[in-house]
């Protein structure tokens, strides 16, 4: 419940994400004035940017109710039939993870996204029949971490396609500055801007550390959020200076240390740090590519003399395949 305080219910209270904020308001404020349901929208980019709070501002926007699920909540055609029945005309139907769909489901939405019709099967064999069923407009706000993950008769179907981006150390002071006021915890301008600076331009990780870093106010110290508080709570956490949390430092190293730099192909690093490939490449890379601290090549991963820098290391010769 504390999450849906901090999430901002209205277009207009939503920091950041200028390119998409800006889009949506025009493609809202047009289907508003036509009376008509919001096309379909793909929201993706990197985890915790914000892709359910702006399907859930879209509904508020538009007036009208969300449904909200996710690809791998749907096994069977008759999942996702019972869902699209039960809408009211112009409602906004959210799928997280969209690109974990199957196959016979994502087969579904086709028309449905299309036509607004439902073809459904009934029986087996002979006397099998389909029937088409009339839905309501409504509008689909599919979210994925990689739109490149998606199949593209999927990705077709979307008349609004938006890439969420990390945000900016000016719009994450702002957010926590917002999330401290929410949350009636005192917190010096610095110690907001110390945070921001530290979240791996992310707001859900913004707040996650402003809820943990006011634990330590209120129980090691008066209560007010100062920048000793922020520095030794974050520390503790494990946060370092970068932002980076235990498996950011995890990856970097094994890069650095166990494969000379790189380049190392995702399967084995995953191997050799004990996380998902799919995790390293959607969760942890994203940022520590924009950073500058990693790059991706045709051979593998490798670590950039930002990095070596960063982790005291001295910094590779070019033979030995860092950029
Ligand atoms: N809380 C989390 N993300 C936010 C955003 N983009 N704007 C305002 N508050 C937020």
């Amino acid at each position: 419940f504390l999450e849906t305080t901090l999430r901002p219910k209205a277009l207009a209270e939503y920091i950041g994400q200028e390119k998409a904020k800006g889009n949506l308001r025009v493609f809202i404020d047009a289907a508003r004035k036509r009376g008509e349901a919001l096309d379909h929208v793909l929201l993706y980019g990197p985890p915790g940017l914000g892709k359910t709070t702006l399907a859930n501002i879209i509904a508020c926007e538009m007036g009208v109710s969300i449904k909200s699920t996710s690809g791998p909540v749907i096994e069977r055609p008759g999942d996702l039939a019972a869902i699209l029945t039960n809408l009211e005309p112009h409602d906004v139907l959210f799928i997280d993870e969209i690109h974990r769909l199957s196959h016979v489901v994502e087969e579904i939405l086709y028309p449905a996204m299309e036509d607004f019709q439902l073809d459904i099967i009934i029986g087996q064999g002979p006397s099998a029949r389909t029937i088409k069923l009339d839905l309501p407009k409504f509008t689909l706000v599919g979210a994925t971490t990689r739109a490149g993950l998606l199949s593209s008769p999927l990705r077709d179907r979307f008349g609004v396609i938006s890439r969420l981006e990390f945000y900016t150390q000016e719009e994450l002071a702002t957010i926590v500055t917002r999330s401290a006021r929410i949350l009636d915890i005192p917190i010096v301008p610095e110690g907001s801007l110390e945070l921001a600076r530290r979240c791996r331009g992310t707001p859900r990780i913004a707040n996650r550390l402003l809820r943990r870093v006011r634990d330590f106010a209120q129980v090691k110290g008066d209560g007010v959020i100062s920048m000793p508080v922020v520095d030794d709570a974050l520390a503790l956490l494990e946060v370092d200076q970068m932002g980076f949390d235990h498996m950011d430092r995890t990856i970097l190293l094994t890069i650095i240390d166990k494969f000379g730099g790189g380049p190392v192909g995702l399967d084995t690093l995953s191997a050799a740090v004990c996380e998902e490939s799919g995790t390293i490449e959607d969760v942890i890379e994203p940022f520590l590519i924009q950073q500058g601290f990693l790059n991706r090549t045709p051979r593998g991963r490798v670590a950039t003399q930002a990095a070596f820098l960063h982790f005291g290391r001295p910094a590779p010769t070019s033979s030995q395949g860092s950029m």
